[in-house]
């Protein structure tokens, strides 16, 4: 039997610190209420032309891929996950095979939001577990700073993202006392514009505002319009009443499952690590599986909600703490827009 194990972790945050205060030169907002809501003291924002969501996720990568013990050539198989890729087409998992001049294996970007690390890995986690591939990098990189309103108007959305990357290398083992005992996948397309970015895409909403007619001047207009700009409509909407509501029923649900499908209970977890969306949402999680503070690992404080790297970011920060030793339970688990969410349970 075949299982996945981390050979490697690494992290990268971007060196700009920007605290609450900051951002009130920006926004009608303040620390008390950022830190009262979220537990946000700061986050990082990458720089603006010499940092890519690919560039951070190369610097997380070479630490993990050092750490395994390995060099960017044993790499078989590349998974990205983020909301922020450098292009629109294509992905990062390409532009990182490059930059780490990587042999020519295959490489798979997931769009799954907050969830995407934990998607990531669980695919990752049946391509080993088929034989398919030995050793895995899975990446979740965000750059958000690039794209977020900054007046008073994205308020609710702007003061809770942050930059940053995280990786694993996932890698083949026999050893069958290690590794992923199991991953859980989840959506809810129903509430798929809750927490969404509705432009540029191709949806119709706004075309008949920019298009009456279909010529060429007009059709390029759908994609990306003045209106589009003026409104405001190119950045992130989220109602968070609802994210929240949502996030603290799926949150214990999926990490019970896991926990359950494996005969544990949330009592034999050495270390929960939760998406890092909100500290009141992992609090709140904390007290319904019944869990002290030792097995919640919580870095929000510091970041932000970096989306799809907050898990791999937080991993490799309580891995460095040594907060985590060889055979202790570890669970990975995610929330986030679609609705996605999603757990991963490991034996370390
Ligand atoms: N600074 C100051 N005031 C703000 C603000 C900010 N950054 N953002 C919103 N407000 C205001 C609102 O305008 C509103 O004012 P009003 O009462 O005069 O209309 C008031 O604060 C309350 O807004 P509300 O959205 O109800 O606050 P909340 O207590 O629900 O907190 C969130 C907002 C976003 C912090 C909270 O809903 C949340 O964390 N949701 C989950 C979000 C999340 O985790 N997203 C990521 C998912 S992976």
């Amino acid at each position: 039997m075949i299982r996945s194990i981390i050979a490697g972790i690494g992290k990268y945050v971007p060196s700009t610190v920007v605290t609450n205060n900051d951002l009130t030169n920006f926004m009608d907002t303040t620390d008390e209420w950022i830190q009262e809501r979220t537990g946000i003291k700061e986050r990082r924002y990458a720089h603006r032309t010499e940092e890519t969501t690919t560039t951070m996720g190369v610097e997380a990568a070479k630490v993990a891929i050092e750490r395994a013990g390995l060099t960017p050539q044993d790499i078989d198989f590349i998974i990205f996950a983020t909301l922020s890729p450098d292009y629109y087409f294509p992905g990062c998992g390409v532009l990182l095979q490059r930059a780490m001049q990587m042999k020519q294996v295959g490489a798979l970007d997931i769009r799954n939001q907050c969830s995407g690390f934990v998607y990531a890995v669980s695919v990752a986690d049946q391509f080993i577990k088929s034989g398919m591939y030995k050793n895995i990098l899975v990446v979740g990189a965000e750059k958000h700073s690039f794209g977020l309103d900054f007046s008073t108007r994205g308020r609710n959305v702007s003061v809770i993202f942050g930059d940053g990357a995280g990786a694993v290398v996932l890698q083949a083992t026999e050893d069958t006392n290690r590794g992923i005992l199991s991953t859980h996948l989840h959506s809810d397309g129903m509430d798929a514009e809750i927490l969404a970015m509705f432009n540029p895409g191709t949806h119709a909403n706004h075309w008949k505002a920019d298009a009456a007619t279909f010529n060429n001047a007009e059709m390029g207009d759908m994609f990306m319009s003045h209106t589009m700009i003026d409104e405001a409509q190119n950045f992130p909407n989220m109602d968070g009443p609802a994210v929240f509501k949502t996030a603290v029923v799926k949150f214990p649900e999926v990490i019970l499952e896991a926990l359950t499908a494996n005969g544990y209970q949330s009592s034999d977890l050495q270390l929960l690590i939760p998406h890092q969306a909100n500290l009141r949402i992992a609090q709140f999680v904390q007290q319904k599986l019944k869990l002290n503070d030792e097995q919640v690992f919580n870095n929000i404080q510091k970041y932000g909600n970096t989306t799809a790297a907050s898990v791999p970011i937080a991993l490799c920060e309580a891995w460095e703490a040594g907060k985590i030793k060889e055979g202790d339970l570890v669970c990975l688990a995610a929330f986030g827009s679609g609705f996605t969410w999603a757990s991963a349970l490991l034996k370390w």
